[in-house]
């Protein structure tokens, strides 16, 4: 009996010393995804900085992305694929980083000549991520790329091996070739050098082996422009036409494509180089991608890149050119293809786009929701840097050129939608030249869909209309999603929505003359998604309203200024968190 009493008294201290512990560890938990910035349907890691979606892939049921990670911090560096798994694309569970930085110390020693040098020089010495704290610390990074199932056993890891391709980064040592002061040869300084590596998974993407044995399997030597700091981000695709892997990657401002039948052996093929001045930074994350024409029986191919500076909002964007493949070279459906770059999206924000493997039937892109050129100005913490909802791309024949189209996967409104509220059709007199709005009085929210059909007549031609979201309660800070008839221009303005910036660079021009646009927002705490006319055009935003009070900016109206507009099909959908429990 004493006994008993002993091992009650014992289990209720142990109870009485962890449990507190548990509930004070379980309320930090709690803590996370509340902050007041923190999109509630847009994926982000817990803490810590994310860039780049990598290695998008579906298996077995399981939906991976994988990304550009900081383990340690919320700015960039210590790069790493971080990884999380979704059943739905809208659900996502964060799991362990998949592929840490190297830190095998290899020692570097080959000859190159880059496009700068007179003639070749000796890189030599210990990798390192950190030459400016002075010590070489034998570290690469992981850059960007992607990740394939190898249902047949083609590269011999195992029947359906998941393998990712990404590009190994460091900084070393290079040396010229006279050694009469240093018997080492001369320094010259420091050099960026980017390789493609390869690694395996036999655990269905938990962890990742990188395969030394052959790595890097496309070593920077094999870079043909030589531009041996930007030559990156592997996008391996199956080929079907012609029962082999492509594999495009950037080197400056040019896609390089590779192929394989072995997925370790990779041999060049051909270069697709920038013909324009639109959009004229360095090229990044590229992809080539399969579509089947809409309504027809014919595949073409879409390549689509990011570039880092000079798109039509300021900074990042995406372009994308189609075409056709024929195994080794991407040929421009026509000779103009390459001058005129179609853009993805008009907003500040969607970069390095790319799109699932392993779905069949579904082209699904998703990408990092920020933007290179002001990505230190978003300052959230403990996390930093969204993805944007992942979208199905379509391709449709529009006269003599093609057009992408996007939507939010269907699963984001199947799974989040808290059902459809009726917002009432309505019009609005603005005639007498002032700015008007109408305010909906049985909606309002942080995080929702909202759509609306707007027509209006020639005659009476108003000079703006659209929604004010994220209104704050005395009516004085919103964000506008309006369309200009007269400039033809949809456009998202973030000026008056209490954010110290002075920028509203997110617009574009629709064709035609038209009398009537449909506007569909995806509202989030942070970020809204402007689809227009069901995705023929798409702007996406990063927002930070009201500062001092973001959760007090709920309202919404619609609005118009100096003419008249009808409304119709207007509605709404409150969205369920994510994160919820
Ligand atoms: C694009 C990018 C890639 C690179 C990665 C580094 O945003 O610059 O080109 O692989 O991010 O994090």
């Amino acid at each position: 009996m004493r006994k008993i009493v002993k091992v009650w008294i014992a289990l209720l201290l142990i109870l009485g010393i962890t449990l507190p512990v548990l509930s004070t560890k379980a309320k930090a938990e709690d803590a996370y995804y509340q902050e007041p910035y923190r999109d509630q349907y847009h994926y982000s890691a817990q803490q810590n900085w994310l860039n780049d979606p990598n290695g998008l892939i579906k298996y077995d049921g399981v939906y991976h992305m994988f990304y550009q990670y900081n383990p340690y911090g919320n700015q960039w560096g210590n790069m790493t694929w971080g990884h999380a798994t979704s059943t739905d694309l809208v659900h996502w569970k964060e799991q362990p980083v998949a592929i840490p930085e190297s830190d095998d110390n290899a020692w570097v020693d080959f000859w190159m000549k880059t496009k700068d040098d007179a003639k070749p020089v000796h890189y030599i010495g210990r990798p390192t991520t950190n030459w400016d704290a002075g010590n070489p610390n034998g570290k690469r990074y992981i850059f960007s790329g992607s990740v394939i199932l190898d249902k047949d056993n083609v590269a011999g890891f195992g029947k359906n091996t998941l393998i990712a391709y990404y590009t190994s980064t460091y900084q070393v040592a290079v040396r010229d070739d006279d050694y009469s002061k240093d018997s080492w040869g001369n320094y010259l300084g420091v050099r960026e050098v980017q390789e493609q590596n390869m690694a395996y998974s036999t655990d269905g993407g938990k962890t990742f082996t990188k395969y030394n044995h052959q790595n890097p399997v496309i070593p920077v030597t094999q870079v043909p422009t030589s531009d041996a700091g930007n030559f990156r981000d592997p996008k391996v695709v199956y080929d079907e036409a012609n029962k082999q892997w492509v594999m495009p990657l950037v080197s400056g401002q040019e896609v390089d494509i590779f192929t394989s039948t072995n997925l370790k052996d990779w041999t060049y093929q051909s270069a697709i180089k920038r013909e324009h001045d639109v959009g004229n930074g360095v090229w990044e994350c590229p992809d080539l991608i399969p579509m089947k024409v809409k309504g027809t029986n014919q595949t073409k191919w879409v390549l689509s890149i990011s570039v880092q500076q000079g798109a039509p909002a300021g900074g990042s964007g995406m372009q994308y050119f189609i075409g056709n493949f024929d195994g080794k070279t991407f040929i421009p459906e026509t000779k103009d293809t390459m001058k005129n770059p179609q853009w993805l999206d008009y907003g500040e924000d969607f970069y390095a786009g790319v799109t699932f493997g392993n779905t069949p039937g579904r082209t699904i892109m998703l990408g990092w929701m920020s933007n290179w050129s002001y990505v230190g100005e978003q300052k959230t913490s403990p996390w930093h840097g969204e993805m944007t909802l992942p979208r199905e791309l379509s391709l449709e024949k529009q006269g003599d050129s093609y057009v992408l189209k996007q939507q939010p996967v269907g699963e984001v409104d199947d799974t989040l939608s808290q059902g459809t509220i009726s917002l009432g059709d309505r019009k609005i007199n603005a005639t007498s030249k002032i700015y008007k709005t109408s305010q909906i009085n049985n909606f309002s929210g942080t995080q929702y869909k909202v759509s609306a059909d707007f027509s209006w007549k020639d005659k009476k031609k108003p000079n703006r209309f659209g929604f004010n979201l994220r209104e704050s309660e005395d009516g004085s800070k919103y964000i506008t999603v309006g369309y200009d008839p007269r400039s033809q221009l949809v456009y998202i303005d973030r000026t008056t929505d209490g954010e110290n910036i002075s920028r509203s660079n997110s617009k574009v021009k629709l064709e035609g003359d038209p009398t009537n646009v449909k506007l569909t927002v995806y509202v989030d705490t942070s970020s809204i998604e402007v689809f227009v006319n069901d995705g023929e055009k798409v702007l996406t935003q990063v927002v930070y309203p009201n500062p001092d009070h973001p959760l007090d900016s709920k309202k919404l109206s619609f609005f118009a200024s100096n003419g008249k507009v009808a409304i119709t099909h207007a509605i709404a959908s409150h969205f369920k968190s994510i994160w919820e429990k």
